[in-house]
């Protein structure tokens, strides 16, 4: 597959999911923006497209290495049956999340208390930003879990009521990527201050991986999971 400007993001990244750094890097929504073409997300970013044609050509040629877990995880996500895709999520990604949570719940509050003083625009923006994500997620997982993951195991043919509950599920992944890339913008991309201490960093470093750890993850439910499950929809 070429990549051209016309290709939409959710293609781009099920066929080459290396690029995920060049996205991430550039701030592109791949996770709820899928559906946009190359084009129009380059545009809405008021970025060269030409320039970043370029930049996700030269990654997609290099072959992934074995240390993208991430990435190879995308790779076998898109091979398995829904059933699989869904034990996967609550396996890997919910887990993984909550304790990544848990950790930065713990830090947050650690540089809010030491930093106040001098970075308390940026650390109360954050503290709140944090705290609305943690509780949008913990709920939303706890959703998906015991409700419409049950349902998507036990209706393999969705009827248009099934559909509507999971068109509502990905509407609160948008809610939840609106605060991620707020939280992307008030860290500077993840980078602490030159005065931070190594807690400072330590939250930010962490911050940053559980940011993209729920990019992939919205990615699997936003742009292979539903989509091949409402494929199946007969009536
Ligand atoms: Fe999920
Ligand atoms: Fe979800």
């Amino acid at each position: 597959m070429k990549i051209t400007k016309d290709i939409s993001l959710k293609d781009l990244v099920k066929n080459y999911p290396q690029t995920i750094e060049v996205l991430n890097t550039l701030s592109i929504d791949f996770c709820c923006g899928g559906d946009d073409t190359i084009e129009v997300a380059v545009n809405s970013n008021n970025q060269d497209l030409e320039e970043t044609l370029a930049l996700l050509e030269k990654k997609a040629e290099v072959p992934m290495k074995d240390s993208e877990s991430q990435l190879i995880s995308i790779e076998n996500f898109k091979n398995l049956s829904i059933n699989e895709m869904i034990d996967s999520l609550k396996m890997t990604h919910h887990k993984y999340e909550r304790e990544l949570m848990l950790e930065l719940d713990e830090l947050i509050n650690t540089i809010l208390l030491v930093h106040y003083e001098n970075h308390k625009d940026q650390l109360v923006i954050i503290h709140n930003l944090f705290a609305t994500l943690k509780m949008e997620l913990e709920e939303h997982f706890a959703k998906e879990e015991q409700l419409i993951f049950k349902i998507m195991k036990e209706n393999k043919n969705p009827s248009s009521e099934i559909i509507a509950f999971i068109d509502e599920v990905e509407s609160e992944h948008d809610v939840a990527g609106d605060i991620l890339k707020k939280l992307k913008v008030v860290t500077n991309n993840f980078k602490a201050p030159s005065d931070g201490c190594y807690t400072y960093n330590k939250t930010f470093e962490t911050l940053e991986t559980f940011v993209n750890d729920v990019f992939v993850h919205v990615f699997k439910e936003n742009s292979i999971l539903f989509p091949e499950y409402r494929e199946k929809k007969t009536n």
